[in-house]
């Protein structure tokens, strides 16, 4: 069966992620979401197993993924999957996706978390890199067993609890309000040599390069791409992240992460 994997990453996990699961299904498309949020207002997808791949931000998807949901034609759509990548808590991440789902028009079959490495400097600090490795490798191995599942079309609806679905509720929706002026905590110091990565790796478009420096323009969707792939860790998200380290998945560069604009992937490999 033809499968579409539609993706949305700040730091590559969640690319990562859909590139084992279409690797293991076969006879995949993978489709930035940012590639899709400027087209036709409804989105028909060209199969019948349709998968959203994304992290969690704010203990639900984020703003940029629910919306794209909503757009979706789901009558068509026989199997639909939702692969979330998250560091620590998930909250009702997953149901409260369900429902937007279900408001467009077709229920979620299979819905699962990843735990991956923290990308959310803003947060707190970058975890060890031996504490990475390890998550990661477990991330590879959860991964395969929900690309199998997956595979043999099986169901998953887990539920969330009053505590999660609080979570989701507050967090989740101030995020989700506020994100696109998120940026007006993101400055550059002076070590900004004006190479222009952050604006290729913004999913959002958000940044122009204007003077040699960075200018952020309140469509931000808060994944920190522009933080965290600056080669010169330039790039600080209020007064606390000059002293933390970076993170992104080391197999996802920022020419992988910008590639998630385009829609030049929107083909099936073997079409
Ligand atoms: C703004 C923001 C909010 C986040 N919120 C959560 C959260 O609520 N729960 C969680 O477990 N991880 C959270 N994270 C961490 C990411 O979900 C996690 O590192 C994810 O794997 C990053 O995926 P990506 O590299 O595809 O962007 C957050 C990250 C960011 C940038």
């Amino acid at each position: 069966m033809k499968t579409v994997i539609y993706y949305f990453t700040g730091t590559g996990n969640s690319l990562a992620a859909a590139q084992r699961i279409a690797a293991r299904l076969g006879d995949t498309a993978l489709i930035g979401i940012p590639a899709l949020r400027d087209t036709a207002q409804v989105i028909p997808p060209p199969a019948h197993r349709i998968g959203v791949v994304c992290p969690v931000h704010g203990f639900a998807v984020p703003g940029i993924v629910a919306e794209f949901i909503e757009r979706l034609d789901l009558e068509s759509v026989e199997y639909a999957f939702l692969i979330l990548t998250y560091a620590g808590m998930t909250g009702a991440a997953l149901s409260s996706a369900r429902r937007v789902f279900r408001q467009a028009g077709k229920d979620l079959d299979f819905g699962a978390a990843v735990r991956m490495p923290s990308n959310d400097i803003a947060l707190s600090d970058v975890q060890p890199a031996n504490k990475q490795g390890k998550i990661l490798a477990a991330a590879e191995a959860r991964l395969e067993k929900i690309a199998q599942e997956i595979a043999a079309g099986a169901t998953r609806r887990s539920r969330a609890t009053p505590i999660g679905w609080a979570l989701t509720a507050t967090v989740g929706l101030l995020l989700a309000r506020h994100r696109h002026t998120m940026d007006r905590k993101l400055a550059v110091n002076n070590a900004c040599d004006g190479c222009g990565i952050c604006a290729q790796v913004c999913p959002a478009d958000n940044i122009t390069i204007a003077d040699g420096r960075p200018r952020w323009h309140h469509r931000c969707e808060i994944c920190l791409a522009c933080v965290n792939y600056c080669p010169q860790r330039a790039i600080q998200y209020g007064n606390r992240t000059a002293r933390r380290g970076r993170y992104h998945h080391p197999e996802i560069t920022a020419v992988d992460l910008a590639a998630q604009k385009s829609a030049t992937w929107n083909e099936f490999p073997s079409a």
